[in-house]
């Protein structure tokens, strides 16, 4: 079966179509460029010109940067706040003419994750943590999904944790490897304290130089770094469209 898996992040917007037995992208994936400011009739323009690209007619899946509750934004986080109260699947369902399901963007990610990636077949409690603009986070067990855990949000030093130590943080503050990885070890411990995950799979871009950090960080749990890269969040949504009425 194929859906169109579409992943909405800050900087840009990620879709493809995907088998969802398989997890494999049957289509380029293709990427546009956020507009900013990202207001709601912006982005949905841009999801729009996605899926005629795609020449795309049935029914879309689409990762968010915020909390979902019943198709609806509630926090506005990376995001421009005019989304807060947006009713993103109506939304993006009628600037697409298809119907959308729409779900918290590391949710999408982790579900792709644990079905095809490296939380294949993995009980107990998994948690997956993005790092990119902000931190995501994603929590299972026994494959089961928690939905809309919000990590990066934990109270850390005198902020929360995603203006601590997530991705951005340490290009735009220029940390070390260690020195994140110490901030990190700090988030990891209020984490572990609150969850004890057996294992946490780090995802987002940064992912892919998990050598240059994952020795310094000393967590209980396993760790793992992400297998499906940035494909992760569009087979997500794509599974979840397959899944969910819309
Ligand atoms: C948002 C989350 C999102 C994460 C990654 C956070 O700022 O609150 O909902 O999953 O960024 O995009």
């Amino acid at each position: 079966m194929e859906y169109l898996g579409i992943d909405i992040g800050g900087s840009g917007i990620k879709g493809a179509i995907v088998d969802v037995s398989s997890g494999q992208l049957l289509s380029e994936r293709l990427r546009v460029v956020t507009p900013t400011p990202a207001t709601p009739q912006a982005v949905a323009g841009k999801v729009a010109d996605l899926v005629r690209q795609l020449n795309w007619r049935g029914k879309i899946g689409c990762g968010f940067p915020a909390v979902i509750s019943h198709g609806v934004a509630q926090t506005a986080a990376n995001i421009d706040v005019s989304w807060i109260g947006t009713d993103v699947a109506a939304l993006l369902g009628e600037a697409s003419g298809c119907p959308c399901v729409v779900l918290n963007d590391a949710d999408a990610a982790g579900l792709a994750e644990m079905r095809f990636g490296c939380g294949r077949g993995r009980t107990g409690n998994v948690l997956l943590v993005t790092l990119g603009t902000g931190i995501g986070s994603a929590l299972f067990h026994n494959g089961n999904l928690y939905p809309n855990v919000e990590l990066g949000h934990l109270r850390l030093k005198s902020g929360i944790a995603e203006r601590y130590t997530s991705a951005a943080v340490r290009v735009n503050e220029a940390l070390g490897w260690k020195p994140w990885s110490k901030r990190l070890n700090n988030f990891f411990v209020q984490v572990e304290r609150l969850l004890s995950p057996e294992l946490i799979i780090v995802g987002g871009g940064v992912s892919r130089k998990y050598e240059r950090f994952f020795p310094y960080l000393e967590t209980q749990a396993e760790l793992l770094p992400a297998e499906l890269r940035n494909r992760a969040g569009i087979i997500g949504a794509a599974c979840r469209a397959a899944e969910q009425q819309s």
